[in-house]
């Protein structure tokens, strides 16, 4: 290779991997309160406006939906099965000329979906951080259009799945690699009302945060373990109450802790729920409450008593998971609303699910204690962040800046 042409490929290659380092893109969280499932909204396709609304899950590889939701579908097509596009999907698969994917369904009775792999155009947001700005067309946008009888499990109006895994083809990657912008994307799932899912965001202007004042939410790193698996998953060291570690065997916590999106409440093998249950139940009658026995899905409840009122708010045990840090052990702290969940007006109950005594399963984090909290998902670090809860500093995921 000449000089000049090792000069231009060293150019070219500087190009290709200096990251647009100011873009970043917003889209709405919604809570859908009966299921507790969250979506997002985007559009799809060539008409102005085709709201689609997707459930978002950290599990799925391909995003697949009901394309009949799609208001028109002039500039969908499908990926045949010759295509690079096609054969770069791993596990794809071919019916006769049009390419096909099947992957787990995180919802409903069918438990794998068979769709149809098509491309087309989604449209979504430009940010500042905190407001929406102007759309942008992200093309091709790679998802498949899944049969009829998916749809089952999803509930209106949710009318399919957001793929969210580290893999190839997740929409979080589709854009980044699109707008060549840095790989990540952060979640801040709200407890009602709307909540904030960036790519590659750079400011999170969640008031009072980087407001006049400039403070940017404060964050913790913990490494994510072995992406290649498909999933999200964390170290657990050690769990507290109130400060004091739970003692348990110690190959309970070898698997780690695998996220979700989709899982309402915390799912522990057995001993380890038996472990926490005891040792907030001894807390918690400390402070004044008292046991109240179980209710649906939850073994541990108790009544507030006296405790509740005086605008003191809820007052529980703190529950931590201690995580590997840059520099030792880094905890992910649990308050009362995270920890509980109210049953009756004056009743709550340890928000955490029994998952039963298979030990090779992990430790499931759901959605009951990631909302109100920021947890940023960076590929260009294969880090981890997350938020002190926004409770703790008034505010929440549902929080925006005001219109002047
Ligand atoms: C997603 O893709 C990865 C990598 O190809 C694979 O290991 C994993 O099993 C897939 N997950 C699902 C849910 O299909
Ligand atoms: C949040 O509000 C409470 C009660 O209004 C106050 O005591 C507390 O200092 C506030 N916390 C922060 C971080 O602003």
């Amino acid at each position: 290779m000449g000089d000049v042409t090792r000069l231009i490929v060293f150019v070219s290659i500087l190009a290709a991997t200096t990251l647009n380092s100011e873009a970043q893109y917003l889209l709405p969280i919604t809570k859908h309160e009966p299921t507790k499932q969250f979506y997002t909204t985007i559009n799809i396709g060539s008409a102005a406006k085709s709201p689609v609304n997707l459930l978002l899950d950290l599990g799925t590889n391909l995003t697949w939906l009901d394309c009949r939701k799609i208001k028109s579908l002039s500039s969908l097509r499908l990926v045949t099965c010759q295509s690079s596009t096609c054969k770069s999907i791993p596990g794809n698969g071919c019916d006769g000329k049009s390419c096909l994917y099947r992957q787990p369904n995180p919802l409903g009775k069918i438990p794998v979906v068979t769709g149809r792999v098509v491309q087309d155009s989604a449209s979504i947001s430009t940010t500042d951080g905190g407001k929406f700005l102007s759309k942008v067309s992200v093309r091709p946008f790679t998802f498949s259009c899944a049969e009829e009888k998916h749809f089952q499990g999803l509930s209106f109006p949710v009318a399919g799945v957001m793929a969210l895994s580290p893999g190839k083809f997740p929409f979080w990657r589709q854009v980044t690699t699109a707008f060549n912008v840095i790989p990540k994307f952060s979640l801040c799932l709200p407890s009602s009302g709307t909540g904030h899912f960036y790519i590659a965001g750079v400011h999170y202007l969640i008031p009072p945060f980087n407001g006049p004042s400039g403070h940017p939410i404060p964050m913790t790193l913990t490494p994510l373990k072995n992406i290649d698996s498909g999933n999200y998953i964390i170290s657990v060291t050690s769990i507290y109450v109130d400060g004091i570690p739970l003692s348990l065997k110690p190959n309970l916590l070898d698997g780690g802790a695998k996220l979700s999106t989709v899982v309402p409440y915390t799912v522990v093998h057995t001993d380890i729920y038996n472990a926490l249950a005891y040792s907030f139940t001894l807390k918690a009658k400390a402070m004044g409450l008292y046991e109240a026995g179980r209710s649906g899905p939850f073994k541990d409840c108790f009544d507030l008593g006296g405790t509740d009122r005086a605008g003191a708010g809820l007052q529980v045990p703190v529950i931590e998971f201690g995580l590997p840090g840059r520099a030792g052990e880094v905890k992910w702290k649990f308050h009362g609303k995270n920890t509980v969940v109210y049953v009756m007006e004056t009743v709550v109950c340890l928000a955490f699910v029994d998952g039963g005594k298979r030990p090779n399963d992990l430790m499931l984090i759901g959605t009951h204690q990631l909302q109100d909290y920021m947890v940023e998902f960076d590929f260009s670090t294969t880090l981890l962040a997350f938020s002190d809860s926004l409770l703790l500093h008034n505010t929440s995921c549902s929080s925006w800046p005001s219109h002047k």
